[in-house]
């Protein structure tokens, strides 16, 4: 009680504060999200994200090799699928000789430790847009889920060492895992994108994969009917139980600081690693203000990072991981 007690003494220099801090950042946190493209000697920026790229495979391997160098250690790959290869059902994301197949034997040739998960989703494949085959305005769950589960296989065999499907079907991640033990692929890991909310957030990634839905008659314009809505909390922990149950290894929030109760509630549920991701919109937005002279970037970037794992995170995914490293000095 005060006066015998007093808060502040424990606030009172940057060494009392350090050595009572609960929650710090390092670069094992962090999973680096990748935008892979089509070409060579391609490294292009992504307008809606500054400073962040679309690479061709030769640029993919310095980068993954600096980011080896810097700490960083584990990547997620996302591929830019050229316009004349997308269909309904996504058959490009099979190809044996794919762009995402190619850049994950690239990394592994280039830095065999670096840990790489991938993409699992239709969207980029799709020529509509979606997680999933659309038929008569609707998008189809199990045949999708089917797909998703090749494409699985198709990255393990690649030498992913995850996969992490990022659609929101039902009951994609027991097919996934059914097909990967079928396949011998015991060891690879799932990381499920298991609450998954249907966000305007992921503005700035579908201009960097031009995954957008497409404005068409009988395409549904949004993804509503698959990611979750964004009023709802106890869907969350139920998805999340569901994808643990099915053999998920590793769940996800997605996206990041709106979603902090989300974050909390789930760790506090379940005992395997939580990740969350740090979207698309949520760099954008900081990268934007700091470009006015709005807001002090370093230090609003250290906040909303470190407020994410204060909430529950174990894993975050997140295209401020080289800027964070470059705050260590
Ligand atoms: C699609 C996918 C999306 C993101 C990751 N995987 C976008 C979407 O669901 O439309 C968004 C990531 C970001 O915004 O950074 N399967």
């Amino acid at each position: 009680m005060y006066p015998l007690i007093r808060n502040r003494r424990l606030r009172a220099s940057e060494s009392v504060r350090r050595l009572v801090r609960e929650t710090t950042l390092t670069p094992d946190d962090f999973l680096v999200p990748l935008f892979v493209t089509e070409g060579k000697g391609i490294k292009k920026e992504i307008p809606s994200m500054p400073n962040y790229y679309n690479l061709s495979l030769d640029h993919l391997e310095k980068e993954v090799k600096e980011l080896w160098k810097m700490g960083l250690c584990s990547v997620l790959l996302f591929a830019k699928v050229e316009d004349h290869l997308k269909d309904n059902k996504g058959t490009e994301a099979l190809n044996p000789n794919g762009l995402m197949q190619r850049a994950i034997k690239t990394i592994k040739n280039a830095c065999p430790q670096m840990l790489v998960m991938t993409d699992v989703a239709m969207d980029p494949f799709s020529s509509y847009g979606h997680d999933g085959i659309v038929a008569e305005g609707q998008i189809l769950n199990d045949e999708s889920a089917e797909i998703l589960a090749e494409m699985s296989v198709s990255h393990a065999k690649a030498g992913a060492d995850f996969v992490a499907p990022s659609d929101m079907m039902d009951g994609r991640i027991l097919t996934i895992r059914e097909a990967l033990e079928d396949e011998g692929y015991t060891n690879t890991g799932i990381m499920a994108y298991s609450a998954k909310y249907a966000s305007a957030f992921y503005g700035p990634f579908r201009d960097a994969l031009d995954s957008a839905p497409v404005d068409i008659a009988d395409v549904p314009k949004d993804k509503k009917t698959y990611q979750m809505d964004y009023a709802n909390r106890h869907e969350a922990i139920k998805e999340t139980q569901m994808d643990i149950e099915e053999g998920a290894d590793i769940v996800m929030v997605k996206p990041g600081l709106c979603y902090l109760d989300i974050v909390r509630g789930i760790k506090n549920e379940v005992e395997v690693p939580v990740a969350v991701y740090q979207v698309s919109g949520e760099y954008a937005m900081v990268k934007a203000a700091a470009e006015k002279g709005w807001l002090d970037h370093d230090a609003v970037m250290l906040e909303q990072l470190t407020a994410i794992k204060r909430a529950g995170a174990d894993i975050i995914a997140s295209y401020f991981a080289k800027d964070f490293i470059r705050t260590l000095g």
